[in-house]
């Protein structure tokens, strides 16, 4: 289960439909239950109007979909409020201020309570309840209180941050009891699980012992399990000779240009847009690039757009994309081709087929599965990825351009060595990120996190 349904109920001319819906945590999971032919509880995306009774559950493409109401006030307090506006800024080091506002916890509370009971009524006796991310870290207890039979497990898809700031959290103490109700508890990184071993420590009292502490008769286990992405799935749209032509297509729109740059985000700021285009901007006006020879093409996919820094974000990098284009385009010509829209798969791998250069530069990131799409999609080894120190990504991608983003000079010069690197060399570094993710993609993920679950029967 996890907040959304992998789609979205979207309002359009022709009545609604379902569209799938943004992030990494949808690309990473779809494969997994399509395989294990499970149920997803989630949200769908859209407020429920008073009275308006729950929708029954559905099926698409393999997975067994069970929607979850949430009302216009929910969506505001515990989506926007306390998920998006106090948990989301905290867990990615403060990048942002949290707000914390007491209103918002109840309704966190309350959508909890009703993802454990859906769960509790479609868990089989004895089955398996694998419970996503940081909307929904009461749930594990919830549930554990309702149905003991279960055998419950809990991923966190974002950072887990050190006991300085989680000590900042109003709640700290309910939180870190509703994920110890959890039989394991999975981090993208070996620091966060011990941040939260540690914490439980700290607030608790109680004596973790290497990977594991033990809450009153339980054992609760809590490690690392880097995600990743369905590589094949990724290979076969780069095979395709329509995808191959409209890479062609997309280069010959952007100008033929000698160098492209690509950046491919939801509109956040933990994912360092702003440090991007500023490097850029400096690097125009040295004289170090120039348009028409190197373009940048910024897709930023609409997320969150009720939520004041997010709002905020929006209108700094707009402000500053029109700077650039207006000080260093030419006419038919921008020098940043930005789109705040979202794109099929398809189109998504045709551009990264495109890319010369990716741009990945998060200030805080718990993996960046957008930095291993652009690897998948790099079948004929060329382009080069620069990557931020700060995704979990980088512990496994070491042969990309590694930077710190907060340092604009080190950025400057991680771009102007990635769009100057000698064919044989980007290879070589593409080759081996490769071999890489061949052997870690999202399958062996799952694999791993439900055998350390004690699930057996986990896919082939
Ligand atoms: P996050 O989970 O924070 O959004 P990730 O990089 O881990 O960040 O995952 C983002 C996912 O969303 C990737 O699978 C990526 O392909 C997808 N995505 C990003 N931008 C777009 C877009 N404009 N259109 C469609 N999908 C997108
Ligand atoms: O991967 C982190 C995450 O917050 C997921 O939980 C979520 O589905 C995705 O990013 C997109 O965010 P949202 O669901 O708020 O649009």
């Amino acid at each position: 289960m996890a907040n959304r349904l992998p789609v979205d109920r979207v309002s359009t001319p022709q009545g609604p439909q379902w569209r799938r819906s943004p992030g990494g945590l949808v690309t990473a999971l779809q494969p997994v239950l399509a395989a294990q032919r499970g149920t997803w509880i989630g949200w769908t995306g859209a407020a429920a109007a008073p009275g308006e009774p729950p929708m029954e559950p559905f099926e698409i493409e393999d997975v067994r979909l069970r929607p979850v109401s949430l009302s216009a006030d929910e969506i505001e307090r515990y989506y926007e409020g306390f998920s998006n506006s106090s948990l989301w800024p905290l867990y990615h080091d403060a990048v942002e201020t949290p707000i914390y506002r007491r209103r918002w916890w109840d309704a966190y509370r309350r959508v909890n309570e009703r993802f454990a009971e859906a769960a509790a009524e479609e868990a089989a006796e004895g089955g398996v309840v694998w419970v996503q991310d940081y909307q929904l870290q009461l749930v594990p207890a919830m549930l554990r209180a309702r149905r003991p039979d279960l055998r419950i497990g809990f991923f966190l898809h974002i950072p887990f941050p050190p006991i300085e700031l989680f000590a900042q959290l109003p709640r700290r103490i309910e939180v870190l009891r509703g994920l110890l109700g959890a039989d394991l508890v999975g981090f993208q990184q070996p620091l966060a699980a011990q941040n939260f071993l540690r914490l439980t420590r700290h607030l608790l009292g109680l004596r973790p012992r290497g990977e594991t502490v033990e809450v009153g008769d339980r054992i609760v286990t809590a490690s690392a399990f880097p995600i990743s992405i369905d590589v094949a799935e990724i290979e076969n749209l780069v095979a395709t000779p329509a995808v191959r032509q409209r890479a062609a297509e997309i280069r010959h729109e952007l100008g033929d240009p000698k160098t492209i740059l690509l950046g491919v985000d939801r509109l956040d700021y933990t994912k360092g847009i702003e440090q991007r285009l500023t490097a850029f901007q400096e690097l125009l006006a040295e004289g170090q690039l120039s348009v028409p020879d190197v373009v940048m093409v910024q897709v930023a996919t609409p997320s969150r757009e009720r939520v004041e820094h997010y709002q905020a974000l929006r209108v700094k990098v707009e402000r500053e994309v029109g700077r650039i284009n207006g000080d260093y385009g030419r006419v038919g010509v921008p020098a940043v081709h930005y789109l705040h829209q979202s794109y099929s798969r398809s189109e998504l791998a045709a551009l990264y087929c495109a890319a010369d250069v990716m741009m990945v530069t998060p200030l805080r990131d718990g993996m960046n599965l957008v930095a291993k799409e652009y690897v998948a999609a790099r079948a004929d080894l060329g382009g080069a990825l620069v990557l931020s120190e700060f995704a979990g990504a980088s512990a496994e991608l070491r042969q990309a351009f590694l930077v710190n983003p907060h340092d604009l000079d080190g950025l400057k010069d991680a771009l102007v060595r990635a769009i100057n690197v000698d064919p044989i060399e980007a290879n070589r570094r593409m080759r081996a990120m490769r071999r890489h993710l061949r052997t870690h993609d999202v399958r062996a993920w799952a694999r791993s996190f439900l055998t350390s679950l004690g699930v057996s029967d986990t896919m082939t």
